[in-house]
């Protein structure tokens, strides 16, 4: 077997596909809490072996929309690749193969919360750098761009006016600095939100966890709530005084309209974790704008949460993970077997 091939233990196990190292530590550190066996498929540099069926247990998705800004350009081909093997095999996947289609597209995205009747913010799909201005010339300014396949505020600018865009629409096509990977940009509707923040929910096993406002003071759009990407100057630093630049809405509850909203949406998607991004305008509107199927939880907000008697989300993802597997494989934790069933 190549030293590339994907890791296979005889185990059932949850086989964690991920394309960033950095950011499955305590995900693999709450899972090791509760004794549950976990193996790592990092995405790209690795093998599989088409003649072969994948291993039992349970899978868990959890690549990105930006991997291509870490590794390689075509991470999300290798991710198709990986999730269709395992969908043709009958295999469980937590986060699987459609609901990698819509984390690596936000048009997708776009259609499935229109398509339910939320609110979202009017936006066009530009295929090329010309057609960028032509959709521009449809909206008022202030406008934003953004990246088709997005993450950690990818492509996401501000123009206050037409001729702004124009200055700079080069450098969304293919080959420029701020091109997309599929080299589709949107051109979307600011939405200003009433105060500096926007929310981000955090659903588990499909259900509510817990709801965080983040500072949009320091005018960032790149909102990654992992400690590497905590934006200097925008509430993030210790002075006495500054608003924490993630923190616990207790006003966002499992009963708050939209929340009930978003888990049938969820559900009728079939993505179990997501974390997925509003805006409150002064006028009363909840404008959903990003659904995100994977999420790394901001540390001060976990450890607030173990502090307050509240289980953290990393706990909460192991104990679904843990139950989802004893259902997946059943054999592992039942000393009857599935001969007794
Ligand atoms: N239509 C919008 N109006 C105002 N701000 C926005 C809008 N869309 C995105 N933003 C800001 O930009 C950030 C990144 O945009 P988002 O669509 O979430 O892309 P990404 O997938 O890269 O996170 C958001 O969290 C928000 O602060
Ligand atoms: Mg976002």
């Amino acid at each position: 077997m190549s030293s590339h091939a994907l890791p296979v233990t005889g185990d059932p196990a949850v086989y964690i596909i991920h394309d960033n190292p950095e950011w499955i530590a305590p995900f693999t550190d709450a899972l090791d809490r509760l004794g549950v066996a976990h193996v790592e498929w990092l995405l790209p540099e690795t093998t599989i072996d088409l003649a072969a069926e994948p291993p039992e247990g349970l899978f868990w998705s959890r690549l990105s929309a930006s991997a291509h800004t870490r590794t390689d350009p075509h991470v999300k081909e290798y991710g198709r690749a990986v999730l269709d093997w395992l969908a043709a095999a009958g295999r469980r996947v937590i986060n699987g193969r459609d609901v990698y289609e819509l984390e690596v597209s936000k048009i997708r995205q776009h259609r499935e919360l229109a398509g339910q009747g939320f609110d979202v913010p009017r936006t066009a799909a530009a295929f090329g750098s010309r057609a960028l201005v032509e959709a521009a010339a449809g909206f008022t300014p202030p406008f934003i761009t953004k990246h088709n396949q997005g993450g950690k505020g990818l492509g996401v600018r501000r123009f206050d006016s037409h001729a702004e865009l124009e200055a700079v629409a080069d450098e969304f096509a293919p080959g420029g600095t701020n091109a997309p990977i599929d080299g589709i940009t949107l051109i979307q509707e600011y939405v200003q939100p009433a105060q500096p923040f926007i929310t981000r929910a955090e659903f588990i096993g499909g259900r509510f966890h817990y709801a965080v406002r983040v500072d949009v003071s320091g005018g960032s759009f790149e909102l990654c709530p992992a400690d590497a990407c905590e934006v200097p100057g925008a509430g993030a630093g210790p002075n006495v005084g500054e608003v924490p630049q993630f923190a616990r809405r207790n006003d966002v509850t499992a009963a708050t309209p939209l929340i009930a909203r978003l888990e049938t949406l969820l559900s009728g998607l079939g993505i179990e974790i997501a974390g997925i991004e509003f805006i409150e305008t002064a006028d009363g509107r909840q404008v959903v704008y990003d659904i995100n199927t994977n999420t790394n939880y901001n540390p001060s907000v976990e450890s607030a949460e173990l502090s307050a008697g509240r289980q953290p989300a990393v706990d909460r993802i192991a104990q679904y993970v843990s139950d989802t597997l004893a259902e997946a494989a059943p054999q592992s934790v039942s000393p009857a077997g599935p001969a007794a069933r």
